[in-house]
């Protein structure tokens, strides 16, 4: 089997290669990446593309038939991928993570590609912290990044697929240790901030509900849906990504974090507004459909995971929300030293 992984020099995208090449082990390999985030390797001891047989560095707004010429399978990655970046790049958001999107979709299906994994969101929920949202619950985008999401989604429901599988995951909110670190999610962010002074500073006042997935579980999740059957009417599926359990409030996640590095008090902004992006979510579908693919960390594994490889790094940034782990502040660097455009292409 030929897989072509777009965005797989980013976070998620360095721990599923090495998932890939253990669970497809004769697979051919094809990495897609414009290489953002390329250089901020954290913490491995390895190259994870090293494990692909063949990498790309291109722009997935410039994609061709050619890139996808005998590919089995794809799974999509590229994105701007968090609300901070979507809110600041407003159109390329749109133009990578939608139009670009759409238009690798139309080329997959010209091609003969006959799986696709698109990397959705559960963010598309927007604010429902009332009872868990199902997938067929109305969608309530409320970020530029939220809203591009679920403009892919819309396109893929109406395809005409025939004896293809097409799925679209939307992960829960990512957590974990990765070859290409990230701290601008919430646990990363919080272990960090307890490992390098011993205090957890919430900028919200706790309350919003998050669901959390460990970056390995995505991967799982992949290649569940690499393999999955389609039994009628599911050629195309949208499900939710995630364990019911699962779905915490930003205020106990920071609490499990100081439980576990002793000596670490927690500091909430009280006076912070509402965040109105505040979701629970059903993972029921996910579980009925997927046995033998559930996420298996817990809370505490992926807390243990960062500590472990945030402390084999050395990790002692104690400014690192101003750092290049934080992708917002990759991307203004890019811009600032006149490397990225304001679309975001490389000059
Ligand atoms: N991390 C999360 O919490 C989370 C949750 C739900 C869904 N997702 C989705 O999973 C996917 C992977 O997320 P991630 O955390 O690894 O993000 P990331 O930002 O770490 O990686 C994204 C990768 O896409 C690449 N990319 C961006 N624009 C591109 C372009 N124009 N052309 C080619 N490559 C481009 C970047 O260079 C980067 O390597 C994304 O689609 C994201 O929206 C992530």
């Amino acid at each position: 089997m030929k897989i072509l992984i777009t965005g797989n020099l980013g976070y998620v995208g360095s721990v599923l290669t090495s998932h890939l090449r253990e669970y497809f082990e004769e697979s051919y390999l094809i990495g897609y990446d414009t290489g953002y985030f390329a250089h901020s390797i954290t913490g491995a001891n390895f190259i994870p593309e090293k494990q692909l047989d063949l990498q790309y560095y291109n722009d997935i707004r410039l994609i061709t038939n050619n890139h996808l010429k005998d590919v089995d399978a794809v799974v999509h990655l590229s994105a701007i991928s968090n609300d901070p970046m979507g809110n600041k790049f407003e159109r390329p958001t749109e133009h990578i993570n939608s139009t670009a999107s759409i238009d690798l979709i139309r080329k997959s299906i010209q091609s003969g590609v006959n799986r696709f994994v698109f990397a959705s969101s559960c963010s598309m929920y927007g604010s429902a912290s009332e009872s868990p949202r199902k997938e067929t619950d109305t969608l309530n985008p409320l970020t530029a990044y939220a809203r591009s999401k679920a403009s892919t989604e819309k396109y893929m429901q109406d395809l005409i697929l025939g004896d293809s599988i097409f799925t679209s995951l939307r992960f829960s909110t990512a957590c974990g240790m990765s070859p290409r670190l990230r701290l601008d999610l919430v646990l990363n962010d919080f272990v960090a901030c307890a490992l390098t002074s011993r205090k957890i500073t919430v900028l919200s006042n706790g309350s919003p509900w998050r669901p959390l997935i460990d970056v390995n579980d995505m991967a799982t999740a992949i290649i569940w849906a690499l393999r999955r059957d389609a039994s009628e009417n599911l050629n195309y599926l949208s499900i939710n990504v995630g364990r019911t359990d699962s779905n915490y409030q930003i205020k106990d996640l920071a609490n499990t974090v100081a439980d576990l590095i002793p000596g670490t008090s927690v500091d909430i902004n009280k006076n912070a507004e509402t965040d109105n992006r505040s979701y629970k979510v059903d993972f029921s579908l996910y579980s009925q459909l997927a046995s033998g693919f559930q996420p298996s960390f817990s809370l505490e594994n992926s807390i243990v995971s960062l500590i472990d490889g945030l402390k084999s790094m050395k990790f002692d940034n104690h400014d690192f929300r101003s750092s290049q782990y934080i992708r917002l502040k990759a991307l203004q660097s890019h811009m600032d030293m006149k490397r990225l455009n304001k679309e975001l292409y490389w000059r």
